[in-house]
């Protein structure tokens, strides 16, 4: 059971009911609590503002750019982009507009896309990225359990490869941590380590070949910052791919210059020659801000000074403006009216953040305070625990 609270956070990506007010120990007030179902089908979004909604402000050049490459790639060559910036600047945002806008166009043959992330908690996760890379480039049905992924990728492997299919299936289902059975097996079983690394390559590089042989292939790889080296190894060998074949690859991360990730990046500028283009994703400009608080919130009243303050705070960072704006909301300081978002009393009173860590830091502070104890445990455990450990010292504190 979840409260209001944190239902925010849970319900893009699970199915909850909802319980209604329940009493709780410890609350003077009935508390909204939720069951949590299961897992969506489709994860809905995480960042944003639900009913608030902008379109996306400037970055038309970026854009234009981004979909000049999909037709130089399905034109038959082969290409890199580089988008780089800060937290917040909006590098996802506009890879889905991207996406959107060259699937409107429509050009046949049509651009196959495949994606992997880079997890905030992956670097030490071997070939996290490349995995996640995998299970998006094989259109492995949902839901699907072991068995059933093991010979989907081997059927899937057998119509792109026929008899040669043994060579590739067995290390893609070994990088995703399938149990194989049999001469698929045998056969990963009987390499040491060095050498299964060199089929991992191979049969991704045969895999990409492959697909790109249908039609363009565009290949992001989503907060590189964040990758595993071992992902970082394999994928450095990949990248000379473009130098062949009509992909695509698209690196995007933060300028963090001693993540492993920013390998990729320093072998791109090395290799790439002309083929490459870099894109940094600056601060947006004074007008672009204005417009998105604009069409974020269509606040007549929203006094004068309140506005500037947002948009000097914010200094050109959308998710900065997103969470201001969700702040302001949380307090009471702009209220819902028949549809209309009006300015509330309170709004002068607000003391903006200077910066989205204090923002985050003063969302904390309104948290209940068993929740800020159990989130302060949890930050001295590690950036990272198994939610067991967590459990057993709080358990541990109460009977102590
Ligand atoms: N140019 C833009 N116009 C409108 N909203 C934007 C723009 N750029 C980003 N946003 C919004 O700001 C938030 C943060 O953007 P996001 O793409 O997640 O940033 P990043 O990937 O660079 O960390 C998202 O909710 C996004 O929709
Ligand atoms: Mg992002």
């Amino acid at each position: 059971m979840i409260s209001e609270n944190t239902y925010r956070f849970v319900e893009p990506l699970f199915d909850c009911v909802d319980l209604g007010a329940i009493e709780v120990k410890g609350r003077p007030e009935p508390v909204n609590a939720y069951q949590v179902i299961g897992l969506k089908a489709e994860p809905g979004q995480v960042r944003g503002l639900a009913g608030l909604e902008s379109p996306m402000v400037g970055r038309d050049e970026e854009l234009a750019t981004l979909i000049q490459l999909c037709e130089t790639v399905r034109a038959g060559l082969g290409r890199a982009v580089l988008i780089i910036g800060e937290p917040g600047l909006g590098k996802t945002r506009l890879i889905t507009e991207w996406k959107y806008a060259v699937t409107r166009i429509g050009h046949e043959p049509s651009t196959q896309w495949a994606e992997g992330h880079g997890l905030s908690y992956g670097q030490g996760l071997a070939y996290h990225l490349i995995i996640d890379l995998i299970q998006s480039l094989v259109p492995i049905p949902a839901g699907a359990g072991e068995p059933e992924i093991c010979n989907f990728i081997q059927s899937y492997a057998e119509d792109l490869f026929g008899d040669s299919a043994l060579e590739v299936y067995p290390y893609l289902c070994h990088l995703l941590s399938m149990q194989l059975e049999g001469p698929a097996l045998e056969q990963v079983r009987s390499l040491d380590p060095q050498a299964r690394q060199a089929q991992y390559l191979a049969s991704l590089r045969r895999l990409l070949l492959a697909l790109a042989a249908h039609g363009p292939l565009v290949i992001i790889l989503e907060d590189l910052h964040w990758a595993d080296p071992s992902s970082v190894e394999l994928l450095i060998k990949l990248l000379p791919l473009a130098l062949e074949a009509p992909i695509l690859f698209c690196l995007v991360t933060r300028p963090e210059v001693d993540a492993p990730g920013w390998k990729l990046v320093t072998t791109a500028r090395e290799i790439m020659g002309g083929g490459l283009t870099e894109m940094t994703i600056e601060a947006l400009s004074d007008v672009d801000s204005r417009q998105l608080v604009a069409n974020l919130l269509e606040i007549e009243a929203l006094p004068d000074d309140v506005r500037t303050h947002i948009l000097h705070k914010a200094e050109g960072n959308p998710f900065f403006v997103e969470e201001v704006i969700r702040m302001l909301i949380d307090r009471g300081a702009i209220i819902q009216e028949n549809g209309n978002w009006i300015a509330g009393t309170k709004i002068e009173e607000v003391d903006i953040p200077d910066n989205l860590q204090s923002l985050l830091l003063a969302r904390i502070d309104r948290l209940p305070d068993e929740v800020k104890h159990t989130l302060r445990v949890a930050a001295v455990i590690g950036r990272q625990f198994p939610l067991r450990v967590l459990e057993q010292v709080l358990v541990g504190e109460e009977t102590a």
